[in-house]
């Protein structure tokens, strides 16, 4: 009797401090609630609209986050090799395949381009970052950039131009046609030929691009910024809409 006595004394209290567990639980839920609700309600402007979603206008800039960013190599005149960053560039045909670089006419990189008809693609991994920002700020009007640097130039046997050794992916390119926009002319090159070092190439034998580790330009703050991780593959991420 004596024994059964103290079980249900035990039951008694285990349900007294669940209870005490669940209340105290409880009032945190209703605290956590409270607390989310007054956040929500502090994005949420006087006239009920959620000030996060509207938005501000920025101008009418050449603001696009983000852009890649290429070092482009050429001739000058005297054959001397010369490399320079835009980031005013991307692929624009796959058949034939093309690429845009668009340039302002006082860089020695314009002129270069112009007289030899070619061009080099070099894509920059974030071990160079120092070097594309470099090419970005002088011009190979003043300055040898391939000896200040240390980085070797390669003369294309398909292209007119030099493409960068050190750098794992490269693109030969000829000069297609050039489009006067304004401040900048729009070069357009037929891609010749893309080289990569084998170690940046996946199991597929394409460019791997966690091996590449190219960077992105954030223009308006004008700073680089590594590429994330991966995200997924195209076709798997559309089916998760599509509900295949
Ligand atoms: C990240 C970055 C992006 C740039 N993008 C461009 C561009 O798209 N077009 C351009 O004409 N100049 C651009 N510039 C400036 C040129 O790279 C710079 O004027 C360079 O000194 C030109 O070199 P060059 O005279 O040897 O050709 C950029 C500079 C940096 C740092």
């Amino acid at each position: 009797m004596k024994c059964y006595n103290s079980i249900i004394w035990i039951l008694v209290i285990v349900l007294l401090v669940s209870i005490g567990i669940l209340v105290s639980c409880g009032k945190d839920n209703q605290a956590d609630v409270e607390e989310q609700s007054k956040d929500v309600e502090s994005v949420i402007g006087e006239d009920g609209k959620n000030e996060d979603y509207v938005k501000k206008s920025l101008g009418a800039r050449s603001i696009l986050l983000p852009t890649p960013v290429w070092v482009i190599g050429s001739y000058d005149k005297e054959g001397k090799p010369n490399i320079m960053t835009p980031a005013w560039v991307g692929i624009c045909c796959s058949r034939p395949p093309c690429v845009t670089v668009s340039l302002r006419k006082a860089t020695y990189t314009f002129g270069n381009i112009m007289e030899r008809e070619a061009f080099s693609v070099n894509i920059a991994s974030e071990s160079f970052a120092k070097e594309a920002a470099y090419f970005g700020s002088v011009s190979g009007r003043n300055v040898d950039k391939f000896s200040i640097t240390e980085l070797t130039p390669i003369k294309s046997d398909l292209v007119d131009a030099p493409y960068i050794k050190e750098f794992p992916l490269v693109i030969e390119c000829k000069l297609l046609q050039t489009i006067e926009l304004g401040l900048h002319t729009m070069f357009i090159g037929e891609i010749m030929d893309v080289k990569a070092d084998k170690f940046i190439l996946g199991e597929d034998g394409l460019p791997d691009m966690l091996k590449l580790k190219p960077f992105v330009f954030a223009p308006g703050s004008w700073e680089f910024y590594k590429t994330g991780g991966y995200l997924g593959e195209i076709d798997s991420l559309a089916e998760e809409i599509k509900g295949g």
